[in-house]
């Protein structure tokens, strides 16, 4: 009797103490700081590169095709980006942009000679589409385009007059060849990349070696570009702290680095069909992100007090096993409900950290890694990241709002994670945008968010949310994860109360 009396005493305390943790929201508080940061709409850049189905099929199908395009260059692809308000689109790798000699593409179509893509497959590249396809494509899509240049096997002279051809309204060998091919007006490039994984695939370099190669590539590049340097692989710290130290920082626009949330380079993990451990691994490479935007900010900071350098995160995003049945050298896989998530939570970081971190590439945009938009011939479909990438147009050149909070945690196995994540920015009409993420794979998260004081009369909310994590669009159902209105919050007087479901994404309007 005592034992059982005992038992059920333990149980009602339990419950008491579960639900107390369970019902008390994280109080979360919006910094007022008139000093803080514009988040710059660059964040939100997006990757093409020479690589299995991403130009070749799904930005461009060429001018004969029975799909509808405009110069060769997909019409449904175009109209789905100029929706998403990309600001700018990183081309042509990627490690193709170190095999890549620009002048193979231009001209002619028939005169364009072959190349094989080394990295990639295998396979034979026809040149079909190089300079004046891509540059007139980013006009369609209303983007800024961003060049990566070939250090690797390329030369200074050949990066040189691509700038000129691309940039030069006078009278030049380089721009009277582009006349030549039909363009009169030059596409004036603003952003250039030296070279791509320099470390890497880019030429097996060290980065003293790399330093040499970045100051004598820019040296023949006119002034006023912004010239962005082959980053550090991760956490790889030396590289940019060599970089700053060797290259005077009047020839740095940009310093890179490329993160990919990876669980293992040899056992990359189902795109589909995966577990809660691989969500979970998955999740904790994306998160570090903010260790690794942090760490390479407090380098830059040593040399650059005035935050003059933009660090690029010009490759991020999922990456595991392609597509059963699909080509190993195409890295094409499905975008599922961990995709968005780790898109929302690591857009959120990026935001966070706008005072240094100005641009960023989702990789890749079409039919490539995490890519926003998946094609098969004639149709396409949008990616829930793709939904995620348009709810956070909200935060476009918007002022940082920062947050203050303690997280609470997703616990898996042995291991947390913080489980919530936030970023806020006010635009210029004065509206307050906040996203929201609840990384929980299994558990509703309650939060409060402080918007009294602020003048604000109502509040909607949008969600990107499914029954479950493995969930996606493909092409016989490509509206199973599209957003919706969401109602779980309680405005208090200005005291929002919000109840997240699990892995899902949110955003706030308030005004
Ligand atoms: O995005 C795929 C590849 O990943 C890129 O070509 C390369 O830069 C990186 O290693």
């Amino acid at each position: 009797m005592k034992k059982t009396f005992l038992i059920a005493f333990l149980f009602v305390v339990f419950n008491q103490i579960t639900f107390a943790q369970k019902e008390k929201p994280t109080v979360i508080t919006l910094v007022n700081d008139e000093k803080a940061p514009i988040i710059n709409k660059h964040i939100y850049g997006h990757f093409a590169e020479h690589l299995g189905r991403s130009i070749y099929g799904g930005f461009f199908v060429g001018d004969t095709s029975k799909i509808p395009n405009t110069k060769g260059v997909r019409n449904d692809v175009v109209a789905a980006l100029k929706d998403l308000k990309i600001p700018n689109l990183r081309w042509p790798g990627g490690c193709f942009a170190d095999t890549y000699h620009w002048k193979d593409g231009i001209g002619p179509k028939e005169n364009r000679p072959t190349i094989v893509n080394q990295w990639w497959g295998g396979v034979t590249e026809d040149n079909s589409f190089g300079t004046h396809d891509f540059l007139n494509m980013c006009e369609l899509l209303q983007t800024e385009p961003y060049i990566s240049g070939n250090v690797g096997s390329g030369t200074v002279q050949e990066l040189s007059d691509w700038v000129q051809y691309t940039n030069f309204d006078g009278k030049s060998p380089m721009s009277d060849l582009r006349k030549q091919n039909g363009r009169t007006e030059p596409w004036k490039v603003k952003f250039w990349g030296i070279g791509n994984e320099a470390w890497g695939c880019g030429g097996n370099m060290k980065p003293e070696y790399y330093a040499g190669e970045y100051r004598k590539y820019t040296t023949f590049m006119p002034e006023g570009l912004i010239r962005i340097a082959s980053g550090a692989s991760s956490d790889d710290y030396k590289w940019t702290e060599t970089l700053l130290k060797d290259i005077p920082l009047k020839m740095l626009g940009g310093v890179a680095i490329h993160h990919y949330a990876v669980i293992d380079w040899n056992k990359k993990g189902a795109d589909v069909d995966f577990t809660e451990d691989h969500y979970f691994k998955t999740m904790k490479e994306a998160l570090k992100m903010e260790e690794l935007v942090t760490k390479h900010s407090a380098i830059m900071d040593k040399y650059d007090a005035d935050k003059k350098i933009d660090l690029v995160v010009d490759e991020w995003g999922g990456w595991y096993d392609v597509e059963k049945g699909s080509n190993p050298g195409f890295l094409y896989q499905q975008n599922t409900m961990r995709d968005a998530v780790l898109a929302g939570a690591t857009l959120n970081i990026f935001n966070n950290h706008a005072d240094r971190v100005r641009m960023a590439n989702l990789a890749q945009c079409v039919n490539v890694l995490q890519a926003v938009i998946l094609t098969d011939k004639a149709k396409m479909i949008l990616t829930p990241t793709y939904h995620v990438m348009k709810m956070y147009t909200i935060h476009h050149d918007a002022k940082l709002i920062p947050v203050n909070f303690s997280s609470p945690l997703y616990n898996f196995k042995e291991e947390s994670l913080p489980a919530v994540s936030v970023s806020a920015s006010k635009d210029k009409n004065g509206l307050v945008h906040i996203s929201v993420v609840n990384v929980d794979s299994k558990n509703k998260n309650k939060i409060e968010i402080d918007l009294s004081g602020m003048g604000i009369k109502s509040v909607s909310a949008t969600i990107l949310t499914s029954p479950k994590l493995q969930d996606h669009n493909n092409f016989d159902s490509p509206n199973k994860i599209v957003p919706g209105a969401f109602k779980g919050f309680e405005n208090r007087k200005g005291k929002l109360e919000i109840t997240i479901p699990p892995f899902s994404v949110i955003t706030l309007e308030a005004k």
